[in-house]
């Protein structure tokens, strides 16, 4: 009558299905719970104490698709597939799946139960963002690239010539004040200039070994004067567990101040930014055998003006901008210096609530 294994054998099928990176669970029959591993614990957010022995519709309940998909093999005793439709909502996180249920078989092909196998597709959701970008970078940036090899001389002209008026004015002219517009405005434009080529020309990362969390508190001490004019506290929760990564350090100084000065920016009067570090497990990795690469993840999160959803698919290209002063170029740099340390930057954000911008860099000591 007990379909279960024998304990021993138990044990070895749960070391089996523990060192597979997909989550998997096992029904019985009466679909409850048997087995469940890590990564599937991972993916539902619940645990295997909590699972194991359960009603998977007491557990699942609100996940109608999942739902739909048991009952459908158990009737019918096919393997079903679904790579669109699943995301398991746990809290505010949602997690899209790529979902299998398939009969459990015995030997005799007699069905003793349902296999479940989830596949966490966040990261290739991600992964087709990126690409998404990158191409709206390169073509953007092989012509802007040019626009600023072409405006370099001429402005360098205008400026060298204020500057000649400036010093033909006597001492205390009221021309003066215009020249002193003229050379301010030009170095804008030559800022403008210099962030543009940067973001389009090739360059070599000077590595070395780089801690993280120095690079985060200098920045936040340089931000926190303009902060405070507008009520906004840091908070930081660093891992200290994190070692020195191998970076740019200078590029990575320049990414973190241009999304803190972002979310600083975002707060109208009053508000937090939140810096967290933590280390991820990327297990799309361990499909091949080796063991799970780790990744910092940096987010900087503000409770700031949020950003509409369909601004969100323009934020990293170049000249985006809705600030009057702004150039639109912060994130488009922010993703190159990202993308050049072989990682990825995505946002979470909600109108009126505020953003969250998430770096991911890949941990090489
Ligand atoms: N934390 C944030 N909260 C709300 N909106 C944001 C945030 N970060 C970026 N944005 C939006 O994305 C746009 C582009 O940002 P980006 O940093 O590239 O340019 P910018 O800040 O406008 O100008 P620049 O950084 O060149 O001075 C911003 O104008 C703003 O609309
Ligand atoms: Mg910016």
């Amino acid at each position: 009558m007990n379909s279960a294994p024998n304990d021993n054998l138990r044990g070895y099928f749960a070391n089996v299905i523990d060192s597979v990176g997909d989550g998997v669970i096992v029904l019985d029959k009466g679909h409850r719970i048997t087995l469940m591993n890590p990564a599937a614990e991972e993916i539902t957010g619940v645990s295997r104490r909590q699972a194991e022995g359960t009603l998977f519709f007491d557990l699942f309940g609100g996940e109608e698709v999942l739902l739909e998909m048991v009952v459908k093999t158990a009737e019918t005793g096919m393997t079903i597939s679904d790579h669109e439709n699943v995301v398991l909502k746990r809290g505010v996180h949602i997690t899209p799946v790529n979902v299998t249920t398939s009969p459990l078989l015995q030997a005799d092909g007699e069905p003793i139960g349902i296999v479940l196998v989830l596949r966490d597709i966040t990261k290739i959701r991600d992964l087709e963002d990126a690409v998404r970008q990158a191409d709206r970078l390169s073509t953007l940036g092989a012509l802007a690239a040019g626009l600023a090899h072409e405006i370099k001389n001429p402005l360098g002209g205008i400026r060298g010539a204020a500057q000649l008026l400036e010093r033909e004015l006597p001492e205390g002219s009221e021309l003066r004040e215009y020249t002193s517009i003229m050379l301010k405005e030009a170095g804008r434009v030559n800022k403008i200039v210099e962030d543009l080529l940067n973001l389009t020309a090739p360059r070599k990362l000077e590595l070395s070994k780089v801690n993280l969390h120095r690079v985060l508190g200098d920045i936040i001490t340089l931000q926190k004067r303009a902060a405070e004019k507008k009520n906004i506290s840091f908070q930081q929760n660093f891992d200290l567990s994190i070692p020195p990564i191998l970076a740019d350090e200078s590029l990575l100084t320049q990414l973190f101040l241009n999304l803190i000065k972002n979310g600083v920016e975002a707060v109208v009067d009053e508000g937090q930014i939140r810096i967290t570090t933590r280390v991820m497990s990327d297990y799309s990795m361990t499909q091949r055998g080796e063991r799970p690469s780790r990744i910092v993840a940096i987010d900087v999160s503000d409770d700031g003006a949020g950003i509409p959803k369909e601004q969100q698919e323009n934020l990293f290209t170049p000249f985006f901008t809705t600030k009057s002063r702004g150039t639109g170029l912060g994130l488009a740099i922010c993703h190159k210096i990202v993308s050049e340390h072989r990682g990825m930057i995505k946002v979470d954000s909600e109108p009126g609530k505020g953003s969250t911008f998430t770096v991911m860099i890949p941990l090489i000591r």
